[in-house]
């Protein structure tokens, strides 16, 4: 079965609240506000990461994987299906970015650091990272 991206459904509730509170990051849609999950990460069918987000008035993306499985590129595949599926790209988004890993995301991207965690600019999904 392998490492899979799919929408989130309510049925992963608790194992994406189990991942939000696991993380290094505060996901703000537990803390009541309305940043959403959009996407998980399963591998062999376990729920092991997910990307919550706010697409309007700008994007806001947090994205969280199980410490076990992280650098197996989940969380890229969470922002590029984010990007691809919500058709972001060729849009003004700002990114609030606190990982050096989606620094690099957001770089590769193409997005403008302020050197203050915000990145900003209009996205463009490399060839080569575009999800399958
Ligand atoms: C940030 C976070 C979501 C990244 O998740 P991840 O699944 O490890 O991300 P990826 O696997 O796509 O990328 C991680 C690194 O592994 C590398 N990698 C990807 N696939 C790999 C593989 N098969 N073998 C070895 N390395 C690999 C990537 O190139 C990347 O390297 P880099 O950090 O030098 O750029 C995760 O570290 C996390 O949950 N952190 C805590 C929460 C957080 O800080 N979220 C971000 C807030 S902005």
């Amino acid at each position: 079965m392998g490492a899979q991206i799919r929408p989130y459904t309510d049925w992963d509730a608790a194992a994406v609240e189990r991942i939000a509170s696991a993380s290094e990051i505060q996901v703000v849609s537990f803390l009541g506000a309305e940043k959403a999950p959009l996407f998980v990460a399963t591998v062999d069918g376990e729920v092991v990461g997910c990307i919550w987000g706010v697409l309007e008035p700008t994007v806001d993306l947090d994205v969280a994987v199980d410490r076990g499985h992280r650098r197996k590129g989940l969380g890229r595949r969470l922002v590029y299906e984010t990007l691809s599926v919500y058709e972001l790209t060729d849009r003004e988004v700002t990114l609030t970015v606190t990982n050096p890993t989606m620094e690099r995301i957001a770089a590769e991207l193409g997005l403008m650091s302020d050197g203050q965690g915000n990145w900003q600019g209009t996205i463009s999904l490399p060839a080569k990272a575009r999800p399958t």
